[in-house]
């Protein structure tokens, strides 16, 4: 089977590579795997070497030869900070709007079994239910007006060319290769670093911010089960676990992991983030998955790849 994913220089893209490359070693698995990522915010070198890449633009027509024979897409590709999206909105509209419906279009003509794409809990930014169903929609920011559009085209990709998509609502996804280097970090990988350098970790707000958190590892499960399980087809996930935690109970978590007790630093709050995240997993849950990392072994394994990165300089 060949899987194409866009993105795959970035976290969730490179962890999915590794996972099908690794299933690989199961007789009954084959996935040969494409790859295409402009570098803009992913590195080369989180590309698995079995991966065949191509650096490209999704918003560009070149893309389309590299779906020929392609099975099943993984559109991960993103301009995805929210406060960045925040900050260009015609960037944000370009690449996650025009660039989402180039992707569809390439797989349209090349025949493609299926496009599994990213939209985001930030589809519920401004929302008072919790948890969350997939029936809510409630974007506030630039971020999430891109997703619900792509939401859209796909609606239209599916009714008018028969395109089999799978839209994932991911929540707060975290675990080896999440992006550090951004102007600001996601919250566990920011903390983790601050707290190994001695220095304070920055919280913006008052902390009481809470998010559903979910390791990438059962992120990949679900990913397994749209390449594997056709009921999975034109329908829309949640990709959370359920639970949520503050971004202080982060805070002290990964201080006592790391046994250390810096003060944070209080910065205030940016713009276009929701209060509360928590996700309502019932429909994923009914094709037999679940979430299986509680949230201390995720962090376990998060602050040990950190620590495997400073080590070798790359922090
Ligand atoms: N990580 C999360 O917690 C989370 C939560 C909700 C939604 N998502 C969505 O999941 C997807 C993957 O997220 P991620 O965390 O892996 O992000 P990431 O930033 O680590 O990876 C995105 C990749 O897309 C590439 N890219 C950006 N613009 C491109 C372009 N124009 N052409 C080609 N490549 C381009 C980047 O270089 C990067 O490698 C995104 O669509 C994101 O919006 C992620």
């Amino acid at each position: 089977m060949r899987i194409l994913i866009t993105g795959i220089a970035g976290f969730i893209g490179s962890n999915l590579a590794l996972r099908l490359i690794n299933g690989n070693q199961k007789i009954e698995n084959h996935y040969d795997v494409i790859g295409i990522d402009n570098l803009s915010y992913g590195l080369k070198e989180n590309i698995p070497e079995e991966v065949t890449f191509y650096q490209s633009d999704i918003r560009s027509k070149e893309i389309y030869r590299f779906f020929d024979g392609v099975d099943l897409v993984f559109h991960l590709a993103a301009k995805n900070c929210i406060n960045d999206c925040q900050l260009d909105p015609v960037d944000t509209a370009d690449i996650n709007i025009t660039g989402t419906v180039n992707v569809f279009e390439a797989a349209r003509k090349a025949g493609v079994g299926k496009v599994v794409y990213a939209e985001s809990s930030a589809l519920y930014e401004g929302s008072n239910q919790f948890p969350t169903p997939e029936s809510e929609l409630m974007p506030e920011s630039f971020y999430s007006m891109s997703k619900l559009s792509s939401m859209y085209f796909a609606k239209a990709y599916q009714s008018f060319y028969n395109l089999k998509l799978t839209a994932l609502r991911y929540f707060c996804v975290y675990g080896p290769v999440q992006d550090y280097r951004r102007t600001i970090p996601p919250v566990m990988s920011a903390f983790i670093i601050k707290l190994l350098k001695n220095e304070s970790p920055i919280i913006y707000g008052t902390g009481k911010k809470r998010r559903d958190f979910i390791y990438i590892d059962d992120v990949n499960d679900f990913h397994m089960k749209c390449v594997n399980d056709h009921r999975t087809n034109n329908k829309t996930f949640n990709l959370g676990s359920g639970k949520y935690f503050s971004v202080i109970k982060i805070y002290e978590l990964i201080s006592e992991l790391l046994g250390k007790r810096i003060p944070p630093i209080f910065k205030p709050d940016l713009p276009g983030e929701a209060e509360i995240t928590l996700a309502d997993i019932t429909e994923a849950k009914k094709l037999g998955w679940e979430p299986k990392t509680d949230i201390k072994t995720g962090l376990i394994k998060a602050i040990e790849y950190i620590k495997n990165e400073m080590a070798a300089g790359r922090i």
